[in-house]
């Protein structure tokens, strides 16, 4: 692993135990680097109503956020389960939104990276929203 790989993954490793994950006992934390370089780490969240539980990328994501930052250079997700834990469909769409074509993401365990892909791999044709492009563009003219 590379030096930014390994600080995200002892990230996601100092954070996992803390991931509140009673429902599914599956539990996953991301670790994410800014382009500034700042660490932001999350956990899934589940509830007792399932579907208002929310995964790891989408904590770390709004931590990033808070913190007034909005690109991801890259991006470790750690599965506590034997397989490879890529992220879900909606955190996909929800990486999308801060990444670039540069952006790594990570995946890996407990014990380390074990692939790594770029948001075109995990998304490729990546809904944007168009309308909101036009109108930016239209009014900075
Ligand atoms: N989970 C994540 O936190 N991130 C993902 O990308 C995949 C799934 C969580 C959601 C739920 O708490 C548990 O894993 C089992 O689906």
């Amino acid at each position: 692993m590379d030096e930014e790989t390994e600080k995200l993954w002892r990230a996601a490793l100092g954070v996992v135990d803390h991931a509140y994950a009673p429902y599914s006992q599956f539990k996953v934390a991301t670790a994410l680097c800014s382009v500034s370089g700042r660490i932001f780490t999350g956990v899934n969240v589940e509830n007792a109503a399932y579907p208002v539980g929310s995964c790891a990328e989408t904590s770390a994501i709004g931590a990033m956020i808070a913190a007034g930052e909005r690109e991801i250079r890259s991006i470790y997700i750690l599965g506590d389960g034997p397989g490879l834990t890529t992220p879900c469909g909606a955190c996909r769409q929800r990486l999308h939104e801060f990444s670039t074509p540069r952006t790594l993401v990570h995946v890996g365990g407990r014990e380390g990276s074990r692939a790594c892909f770029s948001m075109n791999d995990l998304l490729p044709h990546a809904f944007v929203f168009e309308r909101d492009v036009q109108e930016q563009s239209s009014s900075s003219t």
